[in-house]
């Protein structure tokens, strides 16, 4: 194995990422290639060649300094031709793609239907890898959202007022369920909050913050809601994409760290179609077509934690 291509989606501590993967296949004696802009830069034969130093100082970037793409052109049959003459003119022996739901499910299509060397390493937001613990970029979004949260209870508790927070999910209630939890705020369920709230508030409690994921319900409609079935002021908040974004924390920059030298033994031992995890905190892989499935976890379990505290 001599070139290896890496080709990201962006979140905080994909950068780290790069970093690892980069810096553990130097230490092999393989040569590092970055893909730019993702699947498009695949197509487009947009490649750079990566040394220790191109990686210098970006382990707290947020974003990618690859840049990436939502690679729809990959979807067709025309951009996966197209990608892989890249691959075979410039002599790559295997890709390393990290990423979320979709850029694992482009990984498993060059791995499956073309016969690409690819390991997947899971890097999103929405912690919806199935089969593994935690994913790149997850508690870093986790720890904005909470960071918000406490500075809206401020105006929430000195002006009485309800605040309805959006958190990003479109698929995964995850952030707004653990949000719910550091925020000590409530996961939304407006079969009974507004008698929650009516309840609340003959006890004295005159303040609330109801977490929503943006693909459960939006803030502006569940405001809109309690407001007319209250009565109460309530305002919304969306916050979006500064939840994937910034600063990675601690914890996601030594995922990052981990995954990326993962990923490189797996490749180096002629794997493919995996993806590279953590589980129990040991390192396990997992077929990409089973981490690309639908995760199932414990909804219920935080439902009633955020329930029972607040
Ligand atoms: O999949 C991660 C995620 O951040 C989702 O939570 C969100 O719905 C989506 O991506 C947003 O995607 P885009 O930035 O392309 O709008």
């Amino acid at each position: 194995m001599k070139r290896v291509a890496i080709l990201t989606r962006d979140g905080a501590g994909v950068n780290a990422c790069i970093r690892s993967v980069t810096r553990a296949l130097i230490a092999k004696g393989i040569e590092p290639i970055g893909v730019m802009r993702g699947y498009d830069g695949l197509i487009d034969n947009d490649l750079t060649v990566f040394t220790r130093r191109s990686v210098s100082n970006i382990i707290g970037l947020g974003g990618t300094i690859l840049k990436t793409s939502r690679a729809l052109r990959f979807k067709t049959e025309d951009g996966q031709r197209k990608a892989l003459e890249t691959i075979k003119k410039n002599d790559i022996d295997g890709l390393i793609i990290i990423g979320g739901n979709g850029s694992l499910t482009g990984a498993h299509v060059l791995a499956e239907k073309y016969n690409i060397t690819v390991i997947g390493i899971p890097a999103t937001i929405d912690n919806d890898i199935n089969g593994i613990d935690g994913t790149i970029g997850s508690d870093t979004a986790i720890n904005v959202a909470m960071d918000a949260v406490d500075k809206i209870r401020d105006t929430a508790s000195s002006l009485e007022r309800i605040f309805v927070v959006e958190v990003m999910g479109r698929d995964c209630g995850y952030i707004a369920s653990q949000v719910a939890i550091a925020g000590g705020c409530e996961d939304f369920n407006i079969t009974t909050l507004c008698e929650e709230i009516s309840w609340g508030n003959c006890q004295g409690k005159l303040s609330w913050i109801i977490i929503t994921a943006e693909g459960k319900a939006k803030a502006a409609d569940i405001a809109k809601q309690i407001n007319q079935i209250t009565g109460l002021e309530t305002r919304e908040l969306v916050l979006g994409h500064i939840q994937r974004g910034g600063a990675p924390t601690a914890k996601d920059r030594i995922l990052a760290a981990r995954l990326g030298i993962a990923a490189v033994d797996a490749i180096v031992a002629g794997k493919s179609d995996i993806c590279v995890g953590i589980k129990d905190d040991i390192i396990i892989e997992v077929p990409l077509a089973i981490a690309t499935m639908p995760k199932k976890w414990d909804v219920e379990l935080y439902y009633k934690i955020s329930k029972m505290l607040n």
